[in-house]
């Protein structure tokens, strides 16, 4: 049953001319991206059947299709967390319908919180791999066919050569590129500094809020992923201190810059 996505794509097929193959989600803070796209359309959510609508302060909220370095893209402008209250299946709708308007490739963004004593508030951390510490899934359920596997295959969750061409244009840029691996987790609240402990003796070098339930998605149905976190502040043990939202958007902003230029350089 596609009904649902399929209102929205016979909507957005009203909308728009050209139907780009990459998708790139903007997270919190990172909506800098979208002064460098040569914005054919953007449709807010609240437009797009079944949509749901972006809550969180910070966010926009709307699809926009265009160019960037001359490649048609579709960004989103907000993203849908689990901690607003939203299903899973609700975090997931709109990958659902990039897949069926034909995306092949996918770029997350998010600002997360860095637990490895090497990164420092502003990094770019290459996410090469994750850990999902969300109580939810979104395949979990009926597995819909039409979309992917019972049981996809996630030993590859990030696309390798995209990994390799990341690193190497942010060496060419002399942009600084940590890499690691990224734990999500629930939230909306941040972690006691036992849960950082936690985090980074399983084996995580960031910690956020969102990415994990699209890649899932992602990779469900085929889609390659490219992952880039800007650390917003040291969520490392011993070091972690008091922070704000109000400091996240801050260096989101800050360090957003160096990420619209190596995503440039990336496509
Ligand atoms: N923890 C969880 N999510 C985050 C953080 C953090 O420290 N920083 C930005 N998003």
């Amino acid at each position: 049953m596609l009904t649902k996505e399929q209102a929205a794509i016979d909507f957005l097929k009203s909308q728009i001319t050209e139907y780009p193959e990459t998708a790139i989600i903007l997270g919190s803070g990172l909506g800098g991206l979208v002064d460098e796209i040569q914005v054919e359309k953007r449709i807010p959510y609240s437009k797009i059947p079944h949509f749901p609508v972006a809550t969180v302060e910070g966010h926009g909220g709307d699809l926009i299709f265009g160019k960037l370095e001359g490649v048609a893209v579709l960004a989103m402008n907000g993203r849908f967390h689990y901690y607003e209250g939203y299903e899973m299946a609700d975090v997931v709708f709109p990958l659902r319908v990039m897949k069926l308007i034909g995306i092949k490739k996918l770029i997350v963004t998010n600002a997360a919180g860095g637990l490895n004593e090497d990164f420092e508030a502003g990094d770019l951390m290459l996410i090469e791999d994750m850990i999902s510490l969300f109580p939810d899934n979104p395949l979990r359920g009926k597995n819909r066919e039409v979309f992917g596997p019972r049981f996809p295959d996630m030993s590859e969750p990030f696309d390798l050569s995209w990994l390799e061409k990341t690193k190497s244009e942010a060496l060419r840029l002399g942009i600084k590129l940590k890499t690691g691996t990224y734990i999500g987790l629930q939230g909306p609240k941040l972690e006691t500094k036992a849960e950082i402990r936690y985090c980074r003796i399983i084996g995580g070098d960031a910690v956020g809020m969102s990415t994990v339930p699209e890649v899932i998605a992602a990779n469900h149905m085929g889609i390659k992923v490219l992952g880039i976190s800007v650390i917003t502040n040291e969520s490392i043990p011993k070091v972690a201190k008091e922070f704000t939202h109000a400091e996240v958007m801050s260096v989101a902003n800050q360090a957003g810059k160096k990420l619209v230029e190596l995503v440039k350089a990336v496509l």
